[in-house]
């Protein structure tokens, strides 16, 4: 029987410079979409998934993104008392089980593989799960759902992917296709960060994995990749060569870029959209706003 995904990674050591200065205090995962921090949108999604385990790999100056998911007895006990049971119902919503998240440093920002061989110990001998939280995937079946339900069919190693256009091949680990079954793609090769003449493809990898150890052994002893740093991208490659399975998983949903600015603003609007009790008034400002083209003084 194939064992059950019931861990995941979440890589949070990056400095997050691209929305400085308000990430010289803030963690990036902490900063909201709407009322959430991006980290409750990758909890939740690993939640819906089965992920009972949670390990975060953070550093330096992390310190609120721990607290974020702490106990808040103060504020648990205000809002008891003046009877918010729906806002009680969402920070208590936010608690983990004691023993259900685990924080390992990285201590020198060496690149996404080495953040994840930072978890090895953590991780043993169990296929896991990587979410990168700045990708954020609104779905109607959370994407890392979709995925673990494929994955059981499958086995191996899978990595979630989407089309873009060639010219932003470069952005991205891209995937080299054998076979093309529609959402299920198998794959004989993955380069990270192509210029777009030697891109394979433009079917590029988005932040969901489910990973085989045997990735962690093959982190054990990779090389500095792409930009200088040790890539995840290079170690799953290793598992195709070693002529084992790596699929690349279509999701259904959309995906926003929160690690980029522009992205950050469209997932903004887009989940702005989505609340009912924010609709009306953000859609009619939206309406005035294309008409007048007024940016803010
Ligand atoms: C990482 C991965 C890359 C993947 C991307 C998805 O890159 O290394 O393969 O395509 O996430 O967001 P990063 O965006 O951290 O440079």
């Amino acid at each position: 029987m194939k064992r059950k995904v019931t861990k995941a990674v979440f890589p949070v050591a990056g400095l997050g410079t691209r929305f400085l200065p308000a990430t010289k205090s803030i963690p990036k995962e902490i900063m909201t979409l709407v009322d959430r921090p991006l980290i409750q949108y990758a909890i939740d999604e690993a939640r819906a998934a089965g992920i009972k385990e949670f390990i975060f790999v953070t550093s330096r100056g992390k310190g609120a993104l721990e607290d974020y998911f702490d106990h808040a007895p103060e504020l648990e006990n205000s809002l008891r008392k003046k009877n918010k049971k729906e806002l009680l119902a969402t920070v208590k919503n936010t608690n983990m089980d004691s023993g259900a998240i685990a924080y390992i440093r990285q201590h020198r920002p060496l690149g996404l593989g080495h953040a994840v061989w930072c978890a090895r110990r953590l991780i043993a001998n169990e296929p896991f799960a990587v979410i990168l939280p700045d990708d954020v995937i609104a779905a109607e079946k959370p994407c890392l759902q979709q995925m673990v339900e494929a994955h059981a069919e499958t086995g191996g190693c899978m990595v979630a992917a989407m089309e873009v256009p060639p010219q932003k091949a470069s952005s991205y680990g891209i995937l080299d296709i054998n076979e093309d079954m529609g959402s299920l793609v198998s794959v004989k090769g993955m380069i990270e960060k192509p210029e777009e003449d030697v891109a394979p493809s433009n079917l590029a990898v988005i932040g969901r994995y489910i990973l085989t150890p045997k990735i962690l052994s093959n982190l054990n002893q990779i090389k500095q990749g792409a930009g200088g740093e040790i890539q995840l991208t290079d170690a799953i490659a290793q598992e195709i060569e070693a002529g084992r399975d790596v699929y690349g998983y279509r999701f259904r949903g959309q995906r926003f870029d929160c690690g980029s600015k522009a992205g950050y603003l469209q997932a903004t609007v887009s989940f702005g959209l989505a609340r009912d009790e924010l609709r009306d008034e953000f859609t009619q400002y939206l309406d005035e706003l294309t008409t007048t083209r007024r940016a803010a003084q």
